[in-house]
Order: C-alpha cells, then structure tokens, then sequence
C-alpha cells in the first residue's frame, strides 16, 4: 500500500522558499491504476520525485508497504527504490552504448537480483518479448524509434517487478498511435503485475483510461474519479 499524509513541498530559492505542493493526502493499493493531470508547473514531477523517494517531503509522510523511505541510510535507501519502484520518464533515459537486453537489465545488476542472473536475463527476455521488441534485443538506443525506446524503457521498469511505478509524461514525446501502444502497455503490465501504476500526463486520452483520476492544480490534489 502507498500512504501520503499531508505532504508538503517546498524548494529553497535565493528569493525564498517556493511551495509547490499543499497538503497531498492520497492512499493507493495493488493493483491500483491512477492518472493525474494538471497544468505545467502545478506540481506533478515534484510529487513523483517524492513518491519515488528521489526527493524527500518538505513536511507529512510517506510510506510504501508500510515502509518510510526516508527514514532509511543512503545505501538502504538505493536499494529499497531499485527493487520496489520502477520509473518511465518522458525522456527514455537509456544508456546510449548498451543494448535493448543490457538496459533492461540494469536494475538487476546490484542487490540480491544480481545472484540470479540466469533468471533475470530469462525475464528480460520474456519481458523484451512482450512489449514487442523480440525482434530488437541487441539494437542499441539509438538504433529504435522513439516509441521502440519507451518501450525498453518500462520493460526496465518491470524488471524487478516494483511494487510501485510511477510514469513521468510517458507518452509524452510519441506520436498518438505509438502513445496509444505505451497506454496499451503500461496498462496491460500494469493489470499482469497488480503493482501500484501511477502515470503523469497532459493526455486526457490517457488519462481516460485509468480507473482513478486525480488533478493538482496550484500544489494542491484532488481526486476526479
Ligand atoms: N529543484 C527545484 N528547485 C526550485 N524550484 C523547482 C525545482 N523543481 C521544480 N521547481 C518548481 O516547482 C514547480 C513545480 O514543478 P514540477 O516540475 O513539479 O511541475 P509539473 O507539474 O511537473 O510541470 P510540467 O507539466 O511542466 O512538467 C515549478 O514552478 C518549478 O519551477
Ligand atoms: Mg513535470
């Protein structure tokens, strides 16, 4: 379960702090599915980052299966996002010299996932496979489209099968038939895994087809559906 409590954002600027998120409370479970939209600077990344553990609340509290992980040391605290969160930002973040195989296996390459590595590589292939990319296994980044890319993108995700994922604008470099195939995707993974799915999008097409809906307008988030 993904409990936020009354969190609060802000970041130090020489003008003083600017607060960019107002009390966010919001409860999710496995096997949840939620969008939120909401105009550019409201808020949305930041919330992500925080939700991801990349950047700690200001104020309030956040906890991923009963675990905060803010109160962990540096090193727990890497391993404990590198096995229970997966990340697809808008821009794929794939290493440029490394294969479609390689990239989706980076996660594994640390912590306890690196003893079963005959394992690992299995299900990077089986997961390559699903998101359509069988066919492309030893392609480099730079050798795939755009769509192709974020596709690698959230086989990496899933590698480590997170319990939360949690999708920065995926879609949002992609034509809308290769959009449509990410949704499509993200969604059916999403539905195999019963993890946590958590998207930002300016899509309300996207946005549609998630069965939860939430909007932060001015740092401040409310639920629509
Ligand atoms: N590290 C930072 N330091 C200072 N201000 C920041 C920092 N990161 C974001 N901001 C500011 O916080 C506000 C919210 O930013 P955020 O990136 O969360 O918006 P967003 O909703 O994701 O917007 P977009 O839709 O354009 O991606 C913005 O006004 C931004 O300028
Ligand atoms: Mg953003």
């Amino acid at each position: 379960m993904l409990q936020v409590s009354h969190v609060n954002k802000a970041y130090a600027t020489p003008r003083g702090p600017l607060e960019v998120l107002s009390d966010v409370t919001l409860t999710l479970t496995p096997g949840d599915a939620a969008a939120i939209t909401g105009p550019s600077g409201s808020g949305k990344s930041s919330l992500l980052y925080i939700l991801g553990a990349l950047e700690p609340p200001s104020s309030g509290t956040v906890t991923l299966g009963g675990r905060d992980p803010f109160a962990l040391s540096a090193n727990s605290l890497a391993d404990f996002r590198n096995a229970e969160i997966g990340f697809v930002f808008q821009d794929h973040c794939l290493l440029p010299q490394c294969s479609v195989l390689e990239n989706v296996l980076v996660p594994t390459l640390v912590g306890a996932a690196a003893a079963h590595a005959d394992d690992v590589a299995s299900r990077a292939r089986s997961l390559i496979e699903h998101v359509g990319l069988g066919d492309r296994v030893e392609h480099r980044p730079g050798e795939l489209s755009g769509g192709e890319k974020q596709r690698v993108a959230i086989a990496r995700a899933l590698i480590r099968e997170p319990g939360l994922m949690l999708c920065d604008e995926p879609t949002g470099n992609l034509d809308h038939v290769s959009a449509s195939m990410v949704a499509s995707l993200l969604l059916d993974l999403h539905q195999r895994q019963q993890n946590i799915l958590i998207v930002v999008t300016h899509s309300t097409t996207l946005a549609a087809q998630f069965p939860i809906r939430f909007e932060i307008v001015g740092g401040r988030l409310t639920r629509e559906g």
